[in-house]
């Protein structure tokens, strides 16, 4: 029986890495039934809301969905990137996976995606004033920090539990929860940080970090971050988890600077299809193929301009999305003589 998936390239830069993305997702063998639909300024484009209510019920009844990225100067602040927040809301998909790796540095950002900042209510604004609203129940973080800690006994079993305590009533429930959570984990550390101090931490001792578990926007910021340590924003994939479909995405995202001209690096979205092949599909041998694809694609230096060497030439979109294939079916051929 197939696997069926949803694509959804959006807007800028999207279209590009994602069609790259289905290439190397085809390149795996595996039986995938891969529809495409509309979200964000492109949906918005077409006459729909930024989450058309088809999308939506396509996403719902599949087994992952992939998405290239929203938003742009074409759209109203916010209008495009509605579509997306509504998606991860109405997929419940609440633990956003970042992993990062750099030299030493091997880190997993587990982000809270549903709640906090982004979702509180009330928010408003007049010409004059706004409220956003930072609201967190001891529910959500919990559900949160357990993705964290059983992530944790995977790796190094180290979590650092990022907030700010010091100011802020969410943080201490926020680091009062993790205590909590972390007394039925004892095979695994728990630290707390100050995000402003951890911000510093991250980009001075990298490798000190395994596990960073935090709330949606400290998550948000830190994950670009972090991309700096990995050479560009264009490597970083995400996983966000709940009980139903997964969402995979890369970090970056519609980069309209560099839209529509084959600049992009479109292996965040190839890692976050290998992702995708890893939890949604529980294919870990083909998410293995394409990470070592990738790898060694980077190693043979194929490569867009953000990681191509000044002075040396620079890959396409397309050429790093052919290599990358390419070396998937090679990697199969290999294991089938095996
Ligand atoms: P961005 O991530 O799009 O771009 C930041 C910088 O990184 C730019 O210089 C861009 O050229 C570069 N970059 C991004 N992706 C790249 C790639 N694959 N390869 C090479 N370089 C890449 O962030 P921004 O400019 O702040 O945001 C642009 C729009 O994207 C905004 O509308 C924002 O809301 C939206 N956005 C969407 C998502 C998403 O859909 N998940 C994520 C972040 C931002
Ligand atoms: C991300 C993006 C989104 C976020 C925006 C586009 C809503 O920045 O996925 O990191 O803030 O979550
Ligand atoms: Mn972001």
């Amino acid at each position: 029986m197939s696997a069926r998936i949803v694509l959804l390239p959006g807007d800028g830069v999207g279209p590009e890495v994602v069609a790259e993305a289905e290439r190397c997702l085809a390149a795996t063998g595996l039986p995938l039934e891969c529809v495409t639909a509309p979200i964000g300024g492109a949906a918005l484009e077409a006459g729909l809301p930024a989450l058309p209510d088809a999308t939506r019920r396509l996403c719902l009844s599949a087994d992952a969905v992939l998405l290239g990225a929203v938003g742009g100067p074409a759209w109203p602040a916010g209008a495009a990137e509605a579509g997306l927040l509504q998606l991860r809301q109405a997929l419940a998909v609440y633990a956003n996976l970042r992993p990062i790796r750099a030299g030493a540095a091997d880190l997993l950002i587990v982000r809270e995606l549903t709640g906090g900042l982004y979702f509180g209510q009330p928010r408003w604004r007049t010409d004059d004033e706004a409220v956003d609203t930072l609201r967190d129940t001891r529910r959500e973080i919990e559900r949160l920090l357990h993705v964290g800690f059983n992530a944790a006994r995977g790796r190094r079993r180290l979590v650092t539990s990022v907030d700010k305590a010091n100011v802020l009533e969410t943080s201490r429930l926020w680091r009062a929860t993790a205590d909590a959570v972390a007394a039925g984990y004892p095979d695994v550390v728990c630290q707390h940080a100050l995000v402003d101090s951890f911000a510093m931490a991250l980009m001075q001792r990298p490798e000190a970090f395994d596990v960073v578990v935090t709330e949606n926007m400290f998550g948000d910021i830190l994950s670009d971050e972090a991309a700096v340590l990995a050479g560009s924003i264009g490597l970083l994939p995400s996983a966000s988890l709940g009980d139903g479909p997964g969402l995979f995405e890369p970090v970056h995202g519609s980069a309209p600077d560099i839209a529509g001209r084959g600049l992009a690096n479109p292996c965040g979205a190839i890692l976050s299809a290998a992702m995708l092949l890893r939890h949604a599909l529980r294919a870990p041998e083909a998410a293995a193929a394409m990470e070592d694809a990738v790898a060694q694609t980077l190693a043979a230096g194929t490569a867009t301009r953000d990681l191509a060497p000044a002075g040396g030439t620079a890959a396409s979109t397309q050429e790093v999305g052919r290599e990358v294939a390419a070396r998937i079916r090679t990697i199969r051929e290999e294991g089938n003589r095996r």
